[in-house]
């Protein structure tokens, strides 16, 4: 394999670029070597929203659902900053220098009706954060314009909960979002988009084949390369070949290791594109029962839409997992694999049943998520194993479940502790199947294996839950750090098993809208629709305020 240049469409053309490091961000060679400093660094680590550009892929490239496109064309948000070049080979990218260039009306100086709402609206007075609103604002816009809605006011500020702002107080954000929807509409060409893409991919794929691979040097002048095999076959096979080298997905933690670690990864074998890792699909599982089978390369988007379109319940925890340009690139493989003890996707997954599928060379092998962690950071990987995908049985979400993520903002927060519950209780009330798995309280995710003993066969009872509240203390001795005491982890995991209870109980349930962190918002959402969100513009700040 010849090494090549990153080729990707940008201010109306296809660039290609050659002679960068690979784990040159996005952003640095925006603001550093295209001079296209629109863009900003704030926090340099994907919290602050300030280098947010969009992504423009072929949708059968995207992994995101066709219906999603918006004319032919899949948009996500994404932070430049924790974004290596080499990802953007075959795809488009859009920054805020864009907006004027793509859409505005001919006269000059037009600005597009996200900016335009923005100036109206006061929303930017320092202006730090206003490129990275605009982007996300602009993905907003072009995704409600193409399927003709409007969002409320609460998913705006779910849109817009990975952009901080210090000066405005997001009230005049919020207007703007809303208003941009009542100016003159104007919509991303995507037709010459489309082609250069499609002239990319065709070319691409003929001179590389399966893999594209790239080489650039360090510092000092080591050369490392870059592969990113397009089918599951030649991963498996280079993952086969390179055992040594840096898996890489979403980049939402191996971003941070490299800008505020200084990390060198040396070889990179990404994943991002191989189409079927991203798959989410119903199937039948090998016993011919039905599973929900999640692709590592799928999406956290992606992934936790799928979940929460069949355990509502979900909803909550999914739009408080990191912010919508995180959830857009990383993905539910990274998450399950990097193994961090106060990852959010492993306790929900472990509370439904579900398997981990890793593939080395041609074989493939399963097992339960909670077998998979052997301690602190350390799994059951073979040396040129990978993660495959995750398979959760349908019949596990039939059961009442639960995701509590406790953290100090709402959204794009770390977790203090995080809980998956899973409950089935007979008709006499007696509980006859129970998950109960926490991260945050020990150095993997695990399953308090106390608690669930002392509540089988129980009745699901006030008296049993505190029976199973102090098993709880049996199970963990939490650590204490700076983002919660061990007493107040221990605390607050047996006041989440007081709160499924009070959620499940057989009499006098109470309803998710009254115990959901959203619904202590000071203007109180009326009851959300299924899809979590409500149908009425309301109020309320964005999420990412009210803890701050
Ligand atoms: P990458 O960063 O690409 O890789 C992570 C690790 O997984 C690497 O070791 C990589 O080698 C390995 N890996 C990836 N794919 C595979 C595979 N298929 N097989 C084997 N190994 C693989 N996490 C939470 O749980 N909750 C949060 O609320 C949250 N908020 C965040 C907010 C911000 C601002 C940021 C930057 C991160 C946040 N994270 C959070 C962490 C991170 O987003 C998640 O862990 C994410 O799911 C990682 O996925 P990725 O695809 O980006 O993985
Ligand atoms: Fe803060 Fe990228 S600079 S998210
Ligand atoms: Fe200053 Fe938002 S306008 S940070």
């Amino acid at each position: 394999m010849t090494p090549q240049t990153i080729r990707f469409f940008h201010r109306g053309a296809v660039v290609e670029v050659g002679g960068v490091h690979p784990t040159r961000t996005v952003l640095d060679w925006l603001r550093e070597d295209a001079r296209c400093t629109g863009t900003k660094e704030g926090c340099n680590e994907g919290d602050c929203g300030a280098c947010t550009v969009v992504i423009g892929e072929l949708p059968e490239h995207s992994g995101a659902p066709r219906q999603q496109a918006v004319r032919g064309l899949a948009l996500r948000t994404v932070n430049a900053c924790i974004q290596f070049l080499p990802t953007l080979h075959g795809k488009a990218l859009f920054t805020v220098e864009d907006l004027k260039a793509a859409d505005a009306p001919p006269q000059a100086g037009a600005l597009h009706p996200a900016q335009q709402a923005l100036v109206e609206c006061h929303g930017s007075q320092c202006g730090f954060c206003t490129p990275g609103f605009v982007m996300s604002l602009w993905s907003a816009y072009e995704h409600h314009n193409a399927c003709g809605t409007q969002p409320t006011r609460q998913e705006l500020a779910d849109e817009l909960s990975g952009n901080l702002c210090r000066c405005t107080g997001y009230r005049p954000i919020l207007d703007a979002g809303q208003r941009m929807f009542d100016l003159p509409a104007v919509a991303l060409d995507t037709a010459p988009v489309i082609a250069a893409l499609q002239g990319l991919q065709g070319k691409e794929t003929a001179a590389e084949g399966a893999t594209f691979s790239y080489a650039g040097a360090n510092a000092a002048r080591r050369t490392d390369h870059f592969h990113a095999p397009r089918t599951l076959d030649a991963l498996a096979t280079l993952r086969a070949q390179h055992p040594e080298a840096q898996l890489l997905a979403g980049s939402t933690d191996v971003g941070l290791w490299v800008n505020k670690m200084f990390r060198d990864l040396g070889d990179i074998i990404f994943v991002g594109d191989v189409q079927e890792m991203k798959t989410v699909e119903e199937r039948d599982d090998h016993s011919g029962s039905r599973e929900l089978y999640i692709g590592a390369g799928a999406s956290l988007t992606a992934a936790w839409s799928a979940l929460a379109q069949r355990v509502p319940a979900l909803q909550d925890v999914f739009l408080r997992f990191a912010s919508p340009p995180i959830r857009n690139t990383g993905t539910m493989g990274g998450n399950v694999a990097n193994g961090s003890p106060i990852g959010d996707s492993p306790p929900i997954l472990m509370a439904l049943d579900a398997q981990i599928e890793l593939r080395k060379g041609a074989r493939v092998r399963r097992m339960p998520l909670q077998d998979f962690y052997t301690d602190y950071m350390k799994n059951q990987l073979e040396a040129g194993e990978f993660v495959q995908g995750m398979a959760v049985p349908l019949q596990a979400m039939e059961r009442q479940v639960r995701g509590y993520k406790i953290s100090k903002r709402f959204d794009c927060d770390i977790s203090a502790l995080c809980g998956g519950f899973a409950i089935e209780v007979g008709s006499d009330n007696t509980v006859t199947a129970l998950r109960l798995a926490f991260g945050g309280m020990a150095g993997t995710v695990k399953r308090a294996a106390l608690a669930e003993a002392a509540l089988l066969g129980q009745p699901w009872t006030q008296g049993s839950v505190r029976a199973a509240q102090a098993a709880l203390a049996q199970d963990f001795q939490p650590l204490s750090d700076m983002r919660a005491s061990a007493g107040y982890r221990l605390q607050v995991a047996q006041n989440l098993l007081q709160r499924f209870w009070l959620e499940t109980r057989t009499d006098q349930p109470l309803p998710p809208e009254l115990t959901s962190v959203f619904s202590t918002l000071p203007h109180a959402l009326p009851a959300q629709s299924a899809a979590g969100r409500t149908s009425a513009s309301t109020g309320a700040q964005p999420s990412s305020v009210q803890g701050a």
